[in-house]
């Protein structure tokens, strides 16, 4: 460590115990001056405090960057278009803002001469790996530090340290919860959450209502998209971010996008994750409605796999990855017929699709009705089932042959 550039990090800094730490650390154990990078993916507060907490710790220089457009557009969007749902039900909360972290960081390194970067991560997470992986893609000559993995300090000891190195802590480092939020949601780890028995506490959630305490009416809303972009809500037109924290809001007073499961890391644990993602949930019900009416049946079968793999990509790390570039054109091409509007009704913790509409619908009345205006070819029909059943059928005769009977 004593060979970095210029004796100069770049440090992803949240305004937490242990980035705040890290400080102060990394200069008395490695000598090296910090340069913060605070990044605003959506729902960050009080950032000019954090600044010049950053410097009053010690930092040479702390950004704030706000990155909500970039966050919205290059990762959530991609996202979204992907339908990505990690084992189902995760919508990639952390694991998309990770990469764009990692973007900032080494533009920080690049203009300021540091020769390496820094980052909060315990040993125990996938954040370490996105950041890691992130990073080397990037610019695989910078050096990386991860000192929570290595300081081998538990939580009491960094309080101490932060005391004895008059570092402020935040009277909110007292609550049991790990929390990471931004635009695309909030994950809620650690406290009362790792007993996977436990009901999650109220005091967990900060966007979403419990769902018993949700209004007797319900609400609706309408969303327009464009080519697999979602450009409207409630029949207003608004930029991507207002339009999530839209959703958000309506979805979260309804007591929508709460997620509790067992997740399986990519360091080989299963954990209790808790998460409230009420815009992400919604907009991804009903990106996939629209395409169900828009989609010919192979694209949107195949679709469905290529899906997988994008989000296993993105959640194991790999969002830099040559696959990934490829698989990000692929659900890019898919989405030129993606436009048209879906409309959600969110009633007491749930969210449902009441209705689509699109000017690329492939629906066809006269395909589908069982009344007078059918104009489906009956006739073809008998062919077909003949045709497509005749394999089994020649195997079924074969079979009655073989055993004589
Ligand atoms: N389990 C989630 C993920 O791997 C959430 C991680 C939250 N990160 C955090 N530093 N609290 O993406």
């Amino acid at each position: 460590m004593n060979k970095v550039k210029n004796k100069k990090v770049v440090l992803a800094y949240s305004g937490g115990l242990d980035t705040s730490v890290m400080i102060a650390w990394l200069k008395e154990k490695y000598g090296l001056e910090t340069i913060t990078v605070l990044v605003d993916a959506g729902r960050a507060a009080g950032l000019e405090k954090l600044r010049k907490k950053a410097l009053a710790i010690g930092a040479a220089e702390a950004i704030v960057v706000d990155a909500k457009e970039d966050f919205a557009h290059d990762f959530v969007l991609p996202a979204l278009m992907a339908n990505a749902l990690y084992e189902e039900k995760y919508p990639l909360v952390s694991a998309l803002s990770r990469p764009l972290i990692c973007k900032l960081l080494v533009q920080v390194a690049h203009k300021s001469g540091a020769g390496a970067v820094a980052h909060g991560c315990t040993a125990k997470g996938n954040d370490q790996v996105r950041f890691e992986l992130g990073l080397r893609a990037l610019d695989p000559s910078l050096e990386i530090l991860a000192p929570a993995r290595e300081w081998g300090m538990t939580r009491e000891e960094a309080v101490g340290y932060a005391a004895a190195h008059n570092i402020p802590v935040a009277s909110t480092s007292g609550a049991p919860y790990s929390i990471d939020e931004n635009l695309w949601g909030r994950a809620i780890e650690c406290g009362p959450l790792e007993d996977p028995w436990q009901d999650p506490p109220e005091d967990a959630f900060a966007v979403t209502v419990s769902p018993t305490a949700a209004p007797d009416q319900a609400a609706t809303m309408e969303i327009e998209f464009v080519s697999g972009e979602p450009v409207a809500a409630g029949g207003e037109e608004m930029p991507l971010v207002d339009l999530l924290n839209e959703i958000d809001k309506t979805g979260g007073k309804h007591g929508f996008g709460r997620i509790d499961m067992v997740e399986n890391r990519l360091v080989g644990i299963k954990s209790r994750e808790v998460y409230e993602a009420p815009g992400a949930l919604a907009l991804i019900m009903a990106h996939r409605e629209l395409e169900d009416l828009v989609l010919p049946r192979e694209l949107s079968h195949f679709k469905r796999l290529a899906e997988q793999k994008f989000t296993d990509m993105a959640y194991n790390g790999g969002w830099f990855d040559p696959l990934m570039d490829a698989l990000r054109a692929f659900m890019e091409e898919t989405q030129q017929r993606v436009t048209g509007s879906v409309r959600l009704q969110f009633f007491k913790g749930a969210c449902r699709v009441s209705g689509r509409k699109s000017s690329y619908s492939l629906y066809d009345y006269g395909l589908a009705t069982y009344g007078g205006q059918d104009a489906f070819s009956h006739g073809a029909a008998r062919g077909f089932c003949e045709l497509y059943g005749l394999p089994l059928q020649v195997w079924a005769k074969k079979r009655t042959l073989d055993r004589g009977y």
